[in-house]
């Protein structure tokens, strides 16, 4: 991606480099503003209306009014997609509340959202961390309560993302009360005694796209799954962990805290759910129904 590359700042498509905000914008000054990532496979938009969907929530979570119907923002981002030079994408679309020129917590009437889009070059997952797994760290849940909300405000998921990178970790697994809810940027699913077991959706984890999509994978497929917290302690004794989201699609954890998870490899039903993950993307690509 370089400065040439075409953004979507406001209403217009406009090369990066002329791309700007104003230094008063709310998002920049207190970070008050949602985020989605969507990737986008073979030009077509993966799961945009659940992106949409979970966009609306987080809006509304921070007492937002969408500035866009599902219509309009399908229409601005399908045009993002076609200014690019290539079909595989990740699309970041940011929305703030923009500016009044003043400095004021409180949420000022008739504010004017500031919608940004770009697209980045897609990155399929390294197919070695599917073939031999990845370490994760549990750290405390140190963010906010309302989790549930896909906010900008991330500082908190940088510094234990980067405590994890510290003790040579590729993610931290967040603990909030003895009980782990998700990573830092993925969620979080265990089998244990053959059953996929995530933790039941809250305001202690984001409800990720990739989550929704596994448990409807694995219903469809039959395999027994549930929704179900469970403790830091419980964690160690799975068979199999795995971390999911739209970007690292589904990667098996066979360490956590320098410690084997199960035999210390992917396991069996791992293997089972990204087949079943490859071949869904792989109809999506195509363009068959499900
Ligand atoms: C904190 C957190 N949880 C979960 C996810 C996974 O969500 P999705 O599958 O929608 O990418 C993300 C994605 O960035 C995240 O930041």
């Amino acid at each position: 991606m370089n400065e040439q590359t075409k953004v979507y700042l406001n209403g217009e498509f406009l090369p990066r480099r002329e791309a700007r905000i104003s230094v008063m914008d709310r998002g920049f000054l207190f970070g008050d503003g949602v985020y989605e990532v969507i990737p986008c496979y073979s030009g077509k938009l993966f799961r945009l209306e659940h992106h949409l969907s979970r966009l609306d929530d987080s809006l509304a979570g921070i007492r937002m009014a969408s500035p866009h119907d599902h219509a309009e923002w399908r229409s601005i981002l399908e045009e993002l997609v076609a200014q690019q030079p290539c079909s595989e994408q990740s699309i970041y679309l940011q929305v703030t509340r923009g500016s009044t020129g003043e400095r004021d917590h409180a949420i000022p009437r008739g504010i004017q959202p500031t919608v940004f889009a770009m697209a980045m070059p897609f990155e399929e997952p390294d197919p070695q961390l599917a073939e031999e797994g990845v370490s994760a760290v549990t750290l405390d849940d140190i963010r906010w309560r309302l989790c549930n909300i896909k906010a900008i405000t991330l500082l908190a998921n940088v510094l234990v993302k980067q405590e994890a990178r510290d003790q040579g970790a590729i993610e931290a697994i967040l603990i909030r009360d003895g009980i782990a809810h998700e990573g830092a940027a993925s969620n979080l699913f265990m089998v244990e005694n053959g059953v996929i077991t995530t933790p039941p959706k809250s305001r202690f984890l984001l409800p990720g796209i990739t989550r929704d999509l596994v448990l409807e994978l694995a219903q469809r497929e039959k395999l027994p799954c549930r929704e179900e917290a469970v403790s830091e302690q419980r964690l160690q004794q799975m068979d199999e962990l795995w971390l999911t989201s739209s970007t690292k699609e589904v990667i098996p954890v066979t360490h956590l805290n320098d410690r084997p998870i199960g035999n210390g490899r992917p396991g069996p039903m791992f293997r089972q759910m990204a087949a079943l993950y490859a071949d869904y993307k792989a109809r999506i690509k195509a363009g068959t129904r499900y």
